[in-house]
């Protein structure tokens, strides 16, 4: 897709318009668009058919001139208008344009009038990043995938100098609305097309072009390193199980002492899909167990847009990938899994396979003395039961890393709530025969699965994010169709984008 900042005159014949609620008098630029149009915007507005509500949309078929039609999108009021309102329309814009087939579109909105510096920057990346997630659609398995992606999005500056920074401010905003399309189509992939050797596959595209590097280990080297958790959960499968090791050092700004510092580690869940294994799932909504890789998909999210943020930290990406199966070699309830650090885990339920690859990922973290470790997993059902589908749960002990988290999501949109994360409930997870169980009582779910990782981050300044309840939408939300939703790939983005080096 296409990106321009311009000027002046409007190329596209679809133009999408932010309107203010309330407001009666057009923006200069717009009222003289749509006199030559034959004031049917005016005359709408003036009839209060739109009334400019957030989230309101209405096309309009100008009478003459060389627009084609112009989408008009309610901002809300003007004193709530800020980076997130301009993201949400221009999604919306955005979506509505390629809904209608339009080939390329013209987005014009109101300058930010907030006293932060750079707004004509700050909006064209909104705008952009907006544009870029509104318009998704996964379409690669259908026989008529409908109209195609827009393949230019203009971005009319009004007030700016259309000069070469905000020009690079619009790129950066795509690319990262790009990283979250890309999560959303790996999470999209059905199981059959995504084994972990396939997912590995993508991390090598992905790093190849983020210029990082990238190891993949098979099974003998997970077996001389010990990750007998990992190797556990993928025995059941005849698609044997991976370890995505990505590193990406900073380009530039490599000050002194940068390397002084361990690196970032986030660590993704890549199940590929989730049976449950011998403690096989019911049948209802199994399929939607593809999904159960969108932990992995953030963090190749992530490393897909690092060259636009270009941070001044060393990232590393863990990616433990394994496809949760029943089968002859599969794992049994009640066998016993040593993980890399030593703890050996009695596996007394199948299903809980996530926080088994996840404590390998951990082990091997540790080795890399990192700075902070972020892990995300669609690990528990009972998130859902707790928040719903529009928070996700964030489980540390850290108050720092929670506050950098929770300022990261404010300003993304993607919302965390941070859930308790005490000592005593890892008692429930003690083993008898095994220092730990997998599994233990449904009540308190999404916590018993975090403190259970709490064992294997013991020493590093970690934070777990339970996206089962967001990684997938029920609904149609201004930013995101019904399904995946990307969900933590900007999120990390945001939190990693504006990192300094440290000594
Ligand atoms: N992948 C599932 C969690 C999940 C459930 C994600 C629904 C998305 C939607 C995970 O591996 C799992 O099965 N968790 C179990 C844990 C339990 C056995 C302790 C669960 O939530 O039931
Ligand atoms: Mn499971
Ligand atoms: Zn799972």
């Amino acid at each position: 897709m296409d990106l321009r900042i311009r000027r002046s005159k409007v190329a596209a014949s679809t133009v999408a318009i932010g309107v203010f609620q309330g407001e009666r008098r057009l923006d200069p630029a717009i009222a003289v668009l749509d006199r030559k149009g034959g004031g049917g915007i005016d005359a709408l507005i003036a009839s209060k058919d739109f009334a400019g509500r957030a989230g309101e949309v209405a096309v309009v078929h100008p009478a003459r001139g060389g627009v084609k039609r112009a989408i008009l999108i309610g901002l809300g009021a003007r004193r709530d208008y800020r980076e997130s309102r301009a993201r949400q329309a221009a999604a919306q814009a955005a979506r509505r344009a390629r809904d209608l087939g339009a080939r390329s579109v013209t987005l014009m909105f109101p300058p930010l009038a907030d006293s932060a510096p750079r707004p004509a920057g700050r909006l064209a990346a909104a705008l952009a990043e907006g544009a870029t997630l509104g318009h998704w659609k996964h379409t690669a398995y259908l026989r008529d995938p409908g109209p195609p992606p827009l393949d230019r999005i203009e971005i009319a500056e009004q007030d700016g100098k259309g000069d070469r920074a905000t020009a690079t401010d619009a790129a950066r905003g795509a690319s990262i609305g790009e990283a979250a399309c890309l999560a959303r189509d790996l999470a999209a992939t059905p199981g059959q097309d995504l084994t972990p050797e396939m997912l590995a596959q993508r991390a090598r595209e992905v790093a190849k072009s983020a210029g990082a590097k990238i190891e993949v280990l098979g099974v003998p080297q997970m077996e001389r390193l010990g990750m007998g958790a990992l190797l556990g959960v993928g025995r059941g499968s005849v698609h044997p199980p991976r370890f995505i090791v990505l590193d990406r050092a900073p380009q530039r700004g490599r000050a002194k002492g940068a390397g002084g510092a361990g690196p970032i580690v986030v660590i993704g869940k890549g199940v590929t899909f989730d049976t449950g294994g011998i403690s096989l799932k019911p049948r209802e909504n199994m399929q939607k167990m593809k999904y159960d890789m969108s932990g992995a998909a953030a963090v190749l999210g992530l490393f897909s847009a690092l060259p636009a943020v270009e941070p001044a930290v060393r990232v590393v990406g863990l990616i433990p990938s394994a496809e949760n199966m029943p089968g002859g070699r599969a794992l049994k309830p009640g066998d016993i899994v040593r993980a890399l650090d030593g703890t050996t885990i009695e596996v007394t339920n199948t299903d809980a396979e996530g926080r088994l690859i996840l404590a390998d990922a951990l082990g091997y973290a540790r080795r890399s003395k990192p700075r902070a470790v972020v892990d995300l997993a669609t690990l528990t059902g009972a998130i859902s039961i707790a928040l719903g589908h529009l928070a996700a749960g964030m489980f540390t002990d850290d108050d720092g890393l929670a506050a950098e988290l929770g300022r990261a999501a404010e300003r993304t949109g993607e919302r965390l709530w941070r859930m308790p994360l005490w000592d005593e409930y890892l008692a429930e997870m003690k083993g008898d025969s095994a220092d730990l169980v997998n599994s233990a009582v449904p009540q308190g779910g999404a916590i018993l699965g975090a403190v259970f990782l709490k064992h294997f981050a013991r020493g590093m300044r970690w934070a777990h994010l339970d996206i089962a309840s967001t990684a997938w939408s029920p609904v149609d939300r201004p930013l995101e169709r019904r399904g995946p939703t990307g969900f933590g790939a900007r999120l990390l983005l945001e939190w990693i984008g504006g990192m300094k080096a440290e000594s």
